[in-house]
């Protein structure tokens, strides 16, 4: 009946395609979250989803795009742990994560890992830090770009080992990876959602995980804190947003749309091939993702002041 049907008062939502903009290129770790969820949450709404890449800057262009996009639930955002770190990286970022945009929920936190190209001289965790230390010249190590989740692990690694090496940005881990896999760079530090298949199929080498616990489905590989760096701890946490002013009744509903993809049973399965889990339900509200983007901002406006880098 055209009328109220689609007015954006979340009534007739979705009664179009709805975008999902990925902030890093296809086939990388952001991508490989959303595509596994487009499908259950299309469902869930009766509608449409397309997932859109949109690479850039560690993710802020995409970012940035959707701050700017119509506020009517159609453009959404899966971003990561990198929306609570690009304030104090951009110095003219053009957004500004709470007030530009609404949080729709909390969608899985992701284990990473330290990897290299497989013929890589260290063959331990403890030696390749041994080997930076007395290379840090000579090594390159890959990330996409400032203020990517690869990024803030090798910052942490970094100043961890008391050394500076040769960044390699990329616009996404996803075509980063496949340079190591051909060698063309030494390492990186990575999600299991990207490495999991190259580290099981023996094309790169693993030396750590960066989580409290061993990972389930990478169990011969030591934690950094097994492996003497405590310090690099970080687990990428994922989240869906829409631009600031979308109607509360289109938030509502494309949060309950994730959190029916987390329960599907084979969206389950496929996170737990690759290292990681759906949150728990009560973290797939606004809410929840809006307490952990607060907290998430302040703990790495320290980290990054700490480590000695500034916004540029
Ligand atoms: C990606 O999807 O390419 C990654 O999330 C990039 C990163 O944050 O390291």
């Amino acid at each position: 009946n055209g009328g109220t049907e689609g007015s954006g008062s979340g009534g007739g939502y979705p009664d179009q395609n709805i975008t999902i903009v990925v902030p890093f290129s296809a086939g990388g770790p952001t991508d490989t979250v959303t595509r596994m969820i487009a499908d259950p949450m299309a469902k869930a709404l009766g509608g449409k989803i397309v997932v859109q890449n949109v690479e850039g800057a560690g993710g802020t262009v995409g970012a940035g795009q959707v701050a700017r996009a119509k506020p009517d639930g159609y453009t959404v955002l899966m971003h990561h742990i990198g929306m609570s770190t690009a304030p104090a990286l951009y110095k003219d970022l053009g957004y500004q994560p709470l007030e530009d945009f609404e949080t729709v929920g909390l969608v899985t936190e992701v284990p990473m890992t330290v990897v290299a190209r497989k013929n890589f001289e260290p063959t331990t965790f403890g030696e390749l830090v041994t080997y930076v230390k007395a290379n840090a010249g000579k090594v390159t190590l890959a990330n996409a770009g400032i203020g990517a989740a690869s990024h803030l692990c090798g910052l942490l690694f970094q100043s961890a080992a008391g050394v500076k090496l040769q960044e390699v940005p990329y616009e996404g881990t996803g075509p980063a990876l496949t340079d190591l896999v051909g060698g063309q760079v030494d390492f990186m530090c990575d999600q299991t959602t990207n490495t999991s298949g190259q580290i099981a199929a023996g094309e790169v080498k693993a030396y750590a995980v960066t989580t409290p616990d061993r990972v389930k489905s990478l169990p011969d590989v030591p934690t950094t804190a097994e492996a003497g760096m405590p310090q690099l701890a970080v687990s990428v946490w994922h989240g869906l947003y829409v631009p600031a002013g979308t109607p509360p009744e289109v938030v509502q509903k494309l949060s309950a749309a994730l959190t029916a993809a987390l329960a599907d049973q084979a969206v389950i399965d496929q996170m737990a091939k690759l290292g990681t889990a759906p949150v728990p339900a009560a973290d797939a509200t606004p809410q929840a993702h809006e307490a952990k983007l607060t907290e998430q901002l302040s703990i790495w406006a320290k980290i990054i002041a700490d480590a000695g880098v500034k916004a540029s």
